[in-house]
């Protein structure tokens, strides 16, 4: 599996790069304002840079879309486009908060052809992989989406801005949790542990989302936007989408809540 070496190789450059940083208040010295529009805290910079200077090194032609640096065209003729966040809970990491991992997806243009998503949590090691047409795996063991259809039998991942969210038309769901993650928590629903995840805020990007969303629909669940479309976002940083993720069961129910 090519690309999983890859992964692991960047990712474990990642996790050297950032560990000695967790929780200390120098990781959160800001760089400048990154590609996507957000500051680069210093965490997110020496993590982007451990996982350039692998890419750099491996000999293949690669286009690299990464947070902080926009895009990178390594070599001449890129065989394929590396979707990079160097940390995807960069808060919780700064704060020592411990919840935070590195997502990579492999693809081409778009949302819609990613072929390979590798995330690993750099809080304890697991990591999440999915090969198009191939199933979705934790730590080499199959994984699968939840079999809950009943609202109140569900755990919800969910982001909102709001202070107090009312459930919306009443409804009563089992439990809600934002863990602030989106590539980690969509592995939870790829795994059967929540049953949705919503975050209508048009705050996500591409780099947070692409690996999940092909272990969620690799696991058996289903990944739209806020409308139930297919996401087909270009690989842009500078893009910014809504994401309904679930087991597929509710998923038309989830959308009219949204
Ligand atoms: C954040 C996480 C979080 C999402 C935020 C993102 P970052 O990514 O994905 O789950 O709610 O919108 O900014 O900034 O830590 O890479
Ligand atoms: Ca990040």
């Amino acid at each position: 599996m090519p690309y999983y070496e890859l992964c692991n190789r960047v990712a474990k450059a990642v996790e050297k790069a950032v560990l000695p940083l967790i929780g200390k208040p120098e990781a959160k010295t800001s760089m400048g304002m990154g590609a996507d529009g957000t500051v680069t805290e210093k965490i997110d910079k020496v993590a982007e840079d451990a996982a350039l200077s692998i890419l750099e090194s491996d000999g293949r032609s690669i286009r690299l879309v990464s947070e902080e640096l926009g895009e990178k065209i390594i070599g001449n003729n890129p065989e394929f486009t590396f979707v990079l966040d160097p940390v995807d809970g960069t808060f919780n990491a700064v704060n020592n908060i411990p919840f935070f991992c590195v997502p990579v997806a492999i693809g081409n243009a778009d949302l819609s052809d990613t072929r390979y998503g590798y995330v690993k949590n750099l809080v304890n090691g697991d990591v999440y992989t999915a090969q198009k047409g191939h199933g979705a795996f934790l730590n080499n063991k199959r994984i699968h989406v939840s079999s809950r259809s009943g609202f109140p039998e569900m755990s919800f991942l969910s982001y909102t801005h709001h202070p107090y969210a009312v459930p919306a038309n009443n409804h009563r769901v089992r439990r809600v949790r934002i863990f602030g993650s989106a590539a980690l928590e969509l592995c939870y629903i790829a795994s059967g542990i929540f049953d949705a995840f919503i975050d209508m805020r048009e705050m996500l990007r591409v780099t947070d989302i692409a690996a999940g969303k092909l272990i969620v629909e690799e696991a058996g669940g289903t990944v739209t936007d806020g409308r139930g479309a297919a996401l087909r976002t270009p690989l842009d940083v500078k893009q910014r989408l809504n994401l309904v993720a679930s087991n597929g069961l509710s998923h038309d129910k989830l959308l009219e809540l949204v």
